[in-house]
């Protein structure tokens, strides 16, 4: 009998082309699990998919309709999804002043992030209730945690934590479970690039944090596979930071900082 924890098992991962998603998508394949890949870059999706002998699908998860017919489409030619990821979302941008956010952006933030989470959760999720069997992992964010500059961002991201909350209510009894991440800074393709453009400077960023790091993409997958695993299973409901302690060490600036390694 295969150890692999996940052998056998569909998963579906939104924004699985890049950065995190691809990372989880990587992690649960090694891990025995049939890979679904969905993300509005369709030919990476496609990259990634063939990697790790998964299958793609383009999606725009901003499009509700689009996402029930997508799903409809993975169960008919792939099988049952018995687990889903949610990481597809968008970054807002400059933080700007409440009043100068235009509102095409914040728009943007609310259908990608927050309403397309809820519509991919309600495909999904509604058909693993039907069957009494299911996990989903939603990516929010840190920043729904605490106050940022970043005014559409941080509200959907406090919002996506109401609605894991929601839905792990809703499922308990039906055998689906619903749980988030909030991951702090994260070494993305993306953040690298503005490291080596000189854009943001990596020592300031990880100072922030009790260890002194910033997460890898993988440390980020790592945590939402334990959440999909069976070894979670008493597990739903919570929202998980994935921070390297960036919420229990930003405070102690206003005490001179934290203490150096002893
Ligand atoms: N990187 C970080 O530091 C960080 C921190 C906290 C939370 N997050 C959250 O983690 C998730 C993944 O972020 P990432 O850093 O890996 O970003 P990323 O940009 O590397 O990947 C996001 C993926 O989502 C896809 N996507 C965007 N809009 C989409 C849409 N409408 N429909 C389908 N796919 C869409 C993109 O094409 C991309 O492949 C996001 O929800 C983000 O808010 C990231």
């Amino acid at each position: 009998m295969s150890r692999l924890p996940f052998a056998g098992r569909i998963a579906v991962v939104t924004g699985g082309a890049s950065g995190i998603g691809q990372a989880c998508c990587e992690l649960l394949a090694q891990r025995g699990a049939k890979l679904v890949v969905m993300d509005l870059q369709a030919e990476k999706a496609s990259e990634v998919a063939s990697a790790i002998g998964g299958h793609a699908y383009a999606l725009d998860v901003a499009d509700v309709e689009q996402v029930e017919a997508v799903a409809k489409r993975v169960e008919r030619e792939v099988g049952e999804v018995e687990l889903l990821i949610s990481a597809a979302g968008v970054l807002q941008g400059d933080a700007l002043p409440p009043a100068q956010v235009p509102w095409a952006q914040y728009n943007r933030v609310f259908e990608v992030n927050l309403r397309g989470t809820h519509a991919v959760c309600a495909a999904f999720g509604s058909r693993m209730a039907a069957r009494g069997r299911g996990a989903i992992v939603n990516l929010a964010s840190i920043s729904a945690m605490r106050s940022t500059p970043l005014h559409a961002y941080g509200p959907m991201k406090a919002a996506l934590v109401g609605l894991t909350e929601n839905l792990a209510a809703e499922w308990g009894r039906s055998g689906v479970r619903v749980n988030c991440l909030s991951p702090g800074p994260v070494l993305t393709p993306a953040l690298q690039a503005a490291f080596d453009q000189g854009q943001r400077d990596r020592q300031t960023m990880a100072q922030n944090s009790a260890t002194g790091q910033i997460a890898s993409v993988n440390e980020v997958a790592q945590a939402a596979a334990f959440l999909l695993s069976d070894e979670a299973s008493a597990i739903t409901g919570v929202n998980l930071p994935v921070d390297h302690g960036w919420l229990v060490a930003t405070s102690w600036s206003t005490f001179g900082g934290l203490r150096p390694a002893v």
